[in-house]
């Protein structure tokens, strides 16, 4: 991709945003790879994906293109976080607008973090009737705040060490989502 944004020192796009940990073309590879691990898993099942916004609205939009077995899409809303810490209580709507009975359902999530977004839409979509649920994120996050009883994360594009990034569907309070890559976040500098 050539218009691959760079925030290096000589070109500081946005000052709070640090070293590229996943470059676009890191990111579109690895992408188009799980689309095709998907594909032969869904062959012929027309899973439905739920997206959750609003983290994964990149990522599923870029798996949906790559995901080459007939399939639908969803979206729901989950919020956990107040700035860069977890809340600890997480929020879902839009699921009642979502028909599950007897489906194969993907949920596709930008970031499993301690896990308790991911353990909370599972249980609801079983609830719904689902026929599989499994999920597929684009980040999965080494931490040892990982609750004990998370499902498993079935597919993953990366894994990523427990700092603060943005990018790629990833915020800081709504900012950076835009951008084509992962980076991770700098301390905030005194004005
Ligand atoms: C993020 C992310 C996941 C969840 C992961 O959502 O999109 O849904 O947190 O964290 P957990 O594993 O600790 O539950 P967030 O609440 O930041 O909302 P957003 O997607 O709108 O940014």
């Amino acid at each position: 991709m050539s218009n691959v944004r760079t925030n290096t020192a000589e070109q500081p796009a946005y000052p709070r945003v640090g070293e590229v940990l996943l470059s676009a073309e890191a990111i579109a590879s690895r992408v188009d790879a799980l689309g095709a691990e998907l594909t032969t898993a869904y062959a012929g099942l027309r899973p439905v994906l739920v997206s959750v916004l609003k983290g994964s609205y990149i990522f599923a939009a870029d798996l949906s293109r790559v995901l080459r077995a007939e399939h639908d899409i969803e979206f729901i809303r989950a919020r956990s976080y107040a700035g860069s810490e977890s809340s600890g209580s997480v929020l879902i709507t839009g699921l009642e607008e979502v028909s599950l009975q007897d489906r194969h359902v993907i949920i596709v999530e930008d970031i499993i973090d301690t896990g308790l977004t991911l353990k909370m839409l599972t249980k609801q979509m079983r609830g719904l009737g689902a026929k599989s649920v499994k999920t597929c994120s684009f980040l999965c996050k080494i931490t040892d705040r990982r609750l004990d009883d998370t499902p498993p994360v079935d597919y993953f594009a990366f894994e990523i060490p427990d700092k603060f990034i943005v990018g790629y569907g990833l915020d800081l309070d709504q900012r950076y989502r835009h951008l084509p890559y992962v980076a991770e976040l700098n301390p905030e500098k005194p004005t």
